[in-house]
């Protein structure tokens, strides 16, 4: 099961990106997982936890064990007259599961159909889109505490959920291996539309009253005609979160570029659109060596046959100073960096 030699993990991370790993193992069961970890100790080695390698972006060898989790199953905990409780395994596939929830009835994830990945590291970033986040209905994240194979139960509230963050990215980073997490989801269709491009879909086609089934259609739509398929382009979606800044920062920028796309956030900072500052830049479509900027969508880099991560990481930072430099806001990189003193 595991592999002591390093190991290529060009194809197991979605830019293609070529790293070896100091040690790999696939597991498909918590006992072949609880294998692994003791493995881990044995070789003295940290561990890495990975799944479909969709949010990383390897810049050289991974001094680690890394972990392919494979596990499956989706369980259903409870039911009652409004909703249903699951408990689905870190090594699902998460646009599967978002498919085979609603081939059952069970509404909530329609939003967040197609975005790449295991369930397992959904909870690392709270993955979202077109309005949703998966905090809106995570009941528990089940993990093994690496080091000394102690189960814990994370509380919705203990994981410290926020926009792209949770306690995984502070706290218990690089702590735990997450084995699988529990979710409740309504048997009445529900559905939320109030996203720009998703709002302006539904107008544009006539459809006054979607319905669930009608907002994945949609989303699956949307998300094809503007991200790349890492199968024919590789590429780790966003590669910059969009920043989040005090409300007169904001009114400084919106005063100056009315048309930068903003969006109030709860506690009275505004998100602020990272695509449109690195459009309004001019890096669209712009090509440097073997990587670049995706032509239809200015937070999507793109990888056309560079082996190491350093390329991307050069355009990256170039894209960060002159953003920085024409609109004074500092974009941070979205997917998690391995290698090379990351
Ligand atoms: P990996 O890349 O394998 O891992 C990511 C991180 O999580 C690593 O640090 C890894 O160690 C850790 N990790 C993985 N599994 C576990 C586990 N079981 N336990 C502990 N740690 C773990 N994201 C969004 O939020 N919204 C989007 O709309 C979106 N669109 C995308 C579109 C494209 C084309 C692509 C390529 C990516 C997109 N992403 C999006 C990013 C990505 O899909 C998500 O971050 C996804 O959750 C990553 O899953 P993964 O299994 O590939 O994780
Ligand atoms: N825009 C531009 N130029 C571009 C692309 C977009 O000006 O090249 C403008 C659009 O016109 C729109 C705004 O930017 O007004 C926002 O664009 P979009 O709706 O595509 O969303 P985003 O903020 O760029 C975020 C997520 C995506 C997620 C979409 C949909 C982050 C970092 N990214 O992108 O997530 O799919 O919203 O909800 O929050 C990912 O994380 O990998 C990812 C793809």
């Amino acid at each position: 099961m595991t592999t002591p030699t390093g190991e290529t993990l060009r194809g197991y991370n979605t830019l293609a990106l070529d790293a070896r790993a100091q040690a790999f193992a696939e597991v498909h069961s918590e006992q072949e997982l609880l294998a692994a970890l003791a493995q881990a100790r044995a070789l003295g080695l940290p561990v890495m936890p990975l799944g479909e390698g969709s949010n990383i972006v390897l810049a050289g060898s991974v001094a680690a064990l890394v972990i392919r989790l494979g596990t499956r199953g989706i369980e259903v905990l409870a039911r009652d007259a409004g909703t249903v409780s699951l408990r689905v395994a870190a090594g699902e596939s998460w646009h599967g599961l978002v498919r085979w929830t609603l081939q059952q009835g069970y509404y909530g994830l329609e939003n967040l159909a197609l975005i790449p990945g295991t369930v397992g590291a959904a909870p690392i970033q709270n993955i979202g889109a077109y309005g949703v986040e998966l905090a809106s209905c995570v009941q528990r994240v089940n993990a093994l505490q690496i080091g000394s194979d102690e189960r814990l139960a994370l509380s919705h509230q203990q994981c410290e959920f926020g926009y792209r963050d949770s306690v995984f990215k502070h706290r218990l980073r690089d702590k735990v291996v997450i084995t699988s997490i529990d979710l409740q989801l309504s048997l009445r269709p529900a559905v939320s539309v109030e996203y720009p491009a998703l709002a302006g879909y539904f107008e544009q086609h006539g459809i006054t009253e979607p319905t669930p089934e009608a907002v994945f259609d949609a989303v699956v739509k949307i998300r094809r005609s503007r991200l790349p398929d890492p199968a024919v382009i590789p590429n780790a979606g966003s590669f910059f979160k969009n920043p989040i800044v005090e409300q007169t920062e904001a009114q400084r920028l919106q005063q100056v570029y009315p048309e930068l796309p903003s969006y109030p956030q709860h506690d009275g900072r505004v998100k602020l659109s990272a695509a449109w500052m690195i459009d309004r830049c001019g890096w669209k479509g712009v090509r440097r060596g073997g990587v670049g900027v995706h032509a239809h969508h200015a937070l999507v880099l793109v990888n056309y046959g560079s082996d190491s991560g350093a390329e991307l990481l050069a355009l990256a930072s170039d894209i960060v100073s002159s953003v920085q430099g024409a609109f004074g806001v500092r974009l941070e990189i979205e997917p998690r960096v391995y290698g090379a003193g990351a």
